[in-house]
């Protein structure tokens, strides 16, 4: 069963061709209404259902659209008004969807819901994000850097906030797309360890800085993320913690020349990053925003279709 959880389990080279199916999907479609089904519509007849446990713009209209331009529909399931709130379990959820169903996306509080969803499931399930990772993010974000003229092999890439799930999953990356990733966090604030161990075992080149100005040094990419994520108590000390770590024009200076910006949105202009980078020219959000209906297209496609 081809589950779309995190990036560890799939093989370089599935990661490398649900990519490629990205972009040839993108530009087969040139010209069309966004509303129109690509031709040869592959996933006809499937419905994917979505069930979101926490808010969500991109997401949301991104699976859904996506679906639809792959031939399929969806429904999309609020966990507060399903069965779910009420403490109905979730492998039972899983297994009554996948008699109606044919994926679930499934944006959830608790990453270890969407794995036990998953061992419960008959169908293919998505991560679409959950305090731990959010793997579709990534495709989305490597899509458009590749799309700018980035090599991933050998390319620099700096994150600099919080270590948080976005976070995550870049460095779930780094191994299997061939970058290597500085991240730059205050103490406190540093990604998974289990995390940077397993993709520096897996040869990807992880370095972890206290500082904002030394992880961007030499870096041909710069991402920023919210100080606060959905379900983190502590936003007045995170802002406050955080905000040395703010992507200033100053900062991307430090980068290389021309260094792309990336970041996943929502944004917050002043928090993590300031106006003038995140409206300048060197950020690429809104095609990176688009990207996240083109590359779901291609993990809808490798879930059902392998
Ligand atoms: N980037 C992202 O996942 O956005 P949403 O929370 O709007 O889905
Ligand atoms: N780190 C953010 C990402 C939102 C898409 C969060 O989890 O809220």
């Amino acid at each position: 069963m081809n589950h779309f959880l995190d990036l560890w389990p799939i093989p370089a080279g599935e990661l490398r061709s649900i990519l490629d199916n990205a972009k040839s999907r993108k530009a087969a479609r040139a010209g069309l209404p966004k509303g129109a089904a690509d031709k040869d519509a592959p996933l006809g007849g499937h419905t994917l259902a979505m069930i979101f446990e926490k808010n969500s713009t991109r997401t949301r209209v991104s699976f859904d659209m996506a679906i639809r331009q792959l031939g399929g529909t969806s429904l999309i399931i609020s966990a507060s008004d399903s069965q779910i709130s009420r403490g109905e379990s979730i492998e039972d959820t899983a297994r009554v969807l996948s008699r109606y169903v044919d994926a679930v996306m499934m944006r959830a509080n608790r990453h270890a819901d969407v794995e036990a969803f998953a061992a419960a499931a008959s169908v293919p399930v998505i991560n679409g994000l959950t305090e731990k990772s959010h793997p579709c993010q990534i495709m989305a974000d490597l899509q458009t850097l590749e799309e700018a003229g980035l090599n991933l092999k050998g390319a620099r890439i700096a994150w600099v906030g919080d270590g948080n799930n976005v976070a995550a999953s870049f460095i779930h990356a780094a191994p299997k797309f061939g970058f290597s990733l500085a991240v730059g966090t205050p103490a406190g604030y540093e990604p998974n360890a289990a995390d940077v161990q397993r993709a520096r075992a897996e040869q990807g080149r992880i370095e972890l800085f206290r500082d904002a100005a030394k992880a961007v040094a030499g870096a041909d990419v710069v991402v920023a993320d919210t100080f606060v994520s959905m379900g983190d108590k502590d936003a007045d000390k995170r802002l406050q913690d955080l905000a040395p770590f703010k992507v200033s024009g100053e900062l991307m200076r430090r980068a290389n020349g021309g260094a792309m910006f990336l970041h996943c949105l929502p944004a917050h202009r002043g928090e993590e990053v300031d106006a003038d980078v995140i409206d300048g020219p060197q950020s690429l959000i809104f095609d990176e925003a688009e990207n996240r209906l083109h590359a779901q297209k291609a993990i809808l496609e490798w879930c059902l279709k392998g």
